[in-house]
């Protein structure tokens, strides 16, 4: 698979109560421009619905979002995953990481925690919580002093603020949840989440 930063330029970030959801869900994301899907693990449905992804939507890649112990990485890997994304990087999740076989984000808020990775050779990261930690004005103060790692800003990115970010030269996609809300996900309205895709596939300037 080539970058995963390069792949589409919003990744939904997905919470999902209901594995049953899951393969509608991804279809809706797709058919709208959306290919690339991160499905948390925050609700006891996730690796079941990141396995239902990979076999049944296979124009989707998914991947396991909050992932946070080397457990996390083992269990999203054994469901399927194709890509995993931490909030944070600690030494242990690193190194599970590292070893797991597919590509990752990292979680990073600083200058530092970019350059520790980059040093162990890791380039491409989650810049999380984007907007709280310093947002577009943080990620443009990096793209100078470190020119060789990218970012995927993601926590409280929505439609407007979306294009500065994707117009960076260090960023390469932005993620989150505004199109996959909860409600329209037990409503089943996947129309509505197809296009709520396909605008969001459109924001990049
Ligand atoms: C998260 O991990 O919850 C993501 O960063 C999504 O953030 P958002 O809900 O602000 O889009």
């Amino acid at each position: 698979m080539s970058n995963l930063l390069d792949l589409a330029p919003v990744v939904p970030v997905v919470v999902l109560d209901d594995a049953e959801s899951a393969v509608p869900l991804a279809r809706a994301l797709v058919a709208g421009g959306l290919p690339v899907i991160e499905v948390t693990l925050r609700t006891p449905a996730a690796l079941d619905a990141i396995r239902r992804i990979a076999a049944e939507v296979p124009e989707a890649v998914v991947g396991a979002g909050t992932v946070r112990s080397p457990g996390d990485v083992e269990a999203a890997a054994g469901a399927g995953a194709r890509f995993l994304v931490s909030p944070g990087t600690t030494p242990g999740l690193l190194a599970a990481m590292l070893a797991a076989g597919v590509p990752f984000l990292p979680g990073v808020a600083t200058a530092t925690e970019a350059m520790t990775l980059a040093e162990r050779g890791v380039r491409e990261l989650k810049f999380f919580p984007a907007e709280p930690a310093g947002g577009v004005a943080y990620l443009k103060s990096l793209s100078g002093p470190l020119p060789d790692v990218r970012f995927c800003p993601t926590g409280g990115i929505t439609p407007s603020n979306a294009p500065a970010y994707l117009a960076l030269p260090n960023v390469g996609c932005v993620g989150g949840s505004w199109l996959t809300p909860r409600s329209l996900v037990a409503a089943g309205d996947f129309a509505r989440i197809e296009k709520l895709a396909s605008e969001a596939a459109a924001l990049r300037p």
